[in-house]
């Protein structure tokens, strides 16, 4: 059985999760969906970026001991990621031991290979990004290009990992496997920078203790974002569970935002090929949410959390308005007109319009039983297009067309339906087969929909009489035409979206 590893970003425990966030948790949410709904084995990994000078300082000004406060700040996310149906399969948190175990066994291995050494390091730091930045990547007076506020100097003895050492293998990792990074632009930026030559990184410090300890030398943590990025393989058992280890990697997706490329696309690779293991086999990079144009970030988004909105708008809007309004791999503007158009026109308009009508018909025509549907009927073609269209979509990891394809069934189904107009037809066979063909049309549209609107889609597979859940459906199998059987109850029930005004 084909096996997808999926994984997010570790998000900082610094802030509350904001939207941004959930737009990356979504995505791979409704990524390892689809893979579980076409029979993969699937592990879904998200979790807490806890260590680190920014997260230390935040517990300082709460008055708290940094552990004290992440174990406050790491279920934040947990169950903001609940709240918004996000099914992962693990939660990592880089405080548990499981995770210092693995960072100590993996970067004990670099330094076996001989790729890591001891200097003194003087550079300006960014808090913010945790990162030391040369001269030349600054604004005019020395401030952060990402938080525009000004650079700490700092000095001490470092440990250094010795990346100029994989200059040629990564660019041949590069080239052996273009679609390694996607999309193409991102991969072209990461290679272009690895071309431009690498530079040796500091990956330890001794001015802070909130950290990983160095296993060969006590006065030294990791760096955060080396400790971090081996999040990936400590949850699927690196030095620990090798069989595990090995049926799960390298074959991993990991999504990340634009702003974190070169940590992925540069340093992870390089630090996998140290420590002997295989670079991951697939780095998917994603744009930004703005708001106003610019990136969304804590300091703007306080009072839009995911909950507000999923309560305001409904959870499965909100995840579909993030997976079809802003494709994988570009930015886009995040506004309430943006999600109420788009839950207007989608889901008030076509999906729920669609099932409300077919259920009434079939109560006022069929005594409220679903008729089969019509084996030549003109949407089985449809359908079978659609399903195509839908699997390269979210193949290509773009939910967005993924989702566009589907819609075009409900599209074509109520144009049928308009067509036919068997509301005003008298019962009869010719009635049977139009509702028939569009109950079987929501069937189909309620398996393929089910990883972007799980709740939903959950609730039209009752409606139309199924059971089960559409999410434990098979694809292909699942979406051959004349899968509905006929002679199921069928419930109108309340709008599924009742049209917004705002
Ligand atoms: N802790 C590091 C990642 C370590 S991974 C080994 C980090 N954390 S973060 O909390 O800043 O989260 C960054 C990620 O959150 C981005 O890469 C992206 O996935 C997501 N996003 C944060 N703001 C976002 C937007 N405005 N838009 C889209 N995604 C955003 O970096």
């Amino acid at each position: 059985m084909p096996r997808y590893y999926v994984t997010t970003p570790i998000y900082y425990v610094k802030d509350a999760p904001h939207v941004g966030h959930a737009y990356t948790t979504v995505n791979a949410d409704a990524l390892a969906r689809w893979h579980r709904l076409v029979g993969d084995e699937v592990f879904f990994l998200t979790g807490t970026d806890e260590h680190g000078q920014k997260v230390a300082r935040a517990a300082e000004e709460q008055g708290m001991a940094p552990l004290e406060w992440t174990d406050q700040m790491a279920p934040r996310f947990a169950e903001a990621w609940a709240g918004l149906d996000v099914a992962n399969d693990d939660f990592i948190r880089t405080t548990e031991p499981r995770h210092r175990e693995a960072v100590q066994r993996f970067l004990s291995a670099i330094y076996e290979n001989g790729f890591i050494y001891k200097d003194t390091y003087r550079g300006l730091y960014c808090v913010g990004c945790e990162r030391y930045y040369a001269a030349d990547e600054l604004l005019e007076g020395g401030r952060c290009p990402d938080h525009q506020t000004p650079l700490e100097e700092l000095e001490e003895e470092n440990y250094f990992f010795r990346l100029s050492a994989f200059e040629d293998r990564l660019v041949a990792w590069y080239e052996a496997d273009p679609t390694a990074v996607a999309p193409e632009s991102k991969r072209n930026e990461a290679l272009s920078f690895i071309k431009g030559g690498l530079r040796d990184i500091s990956i330890t410090r001794t001015s802070i203790d909130w950290g990983v300890r160095v296993p060969w030398d006590d006065e030294h943590v990791f760096y955060v974002w080396y400790d971090a990025l081996i999040n990936y393989v400590t949850a699927i058992g690196y030095g620990e569970d090798p069989e595990r280890f090995a049926e799960w990697w390298p074959a991993v997706h990991h999504l990340i935002g634009k702003e974190i490329i070169r940590f992925h696309c540069v340093w992870w690779p390089a630090m996998c090929m140290a420590a002997g293991i295989d670079p991951p086999a697939h780095v998917q990079v994603h744009g930004w949410l703005l708001l106003g144009g610019a990136k969304m970030s804590n300091s703007s988004v306080n009072r839009i959390t995911p909950a507000s909105l999923a309560e305001e708008y409904g959870v499965d809007p909100l995840r579909y308005h993030l997976l079809r309004d802003i494709p994988l791999g570009s930015d886009g503007e995040f506004s309430a007109e943006g999600i109420t158009a788009r839950y207007n026109a989608d889901l008030a308009n076509n999906l729920g319009n669609l099932l409300s009508r077919v259920a009434t018909v079939v109560g006022s025509k069929c005594g409220g039983t679903g008729p089969a549907p019509d084996p030549a009927s003109r949407l089985a073609a449809v359908a079978a297009e659609v399903v195509a269209d839908t699997a390269a979509g979210w193949d290509a990891s773009r939910p967005d067309l993924g989702l566009e394809a589907t819609w075009r069934l409900i599209r074509e189904t109520n144009a049928e339906l308009e067509a036919a107009e068997p509301w005003k037809a008298e019962p009869g066979p010719a009635v049977d087969a139009v509702l028939g063909s569009a109950l079987e049309a929501l069937r189909i549209v309620a398996v393929l929909a089910s990883p972007a609107l799980p709740a939903t889609t959950r609730e039209i597979w009752r409606r139309i009489g199924l059971d089960g859940l559409p999410e434990e459906q098979r694809l292909p199998a699942a979406a051959a035409w004349c899968g509905y059987p006929g002679g199921l109850p069928v419930e109108k029930g309340a709008p599924l979206f009742p049209r917004r005004k705002d």
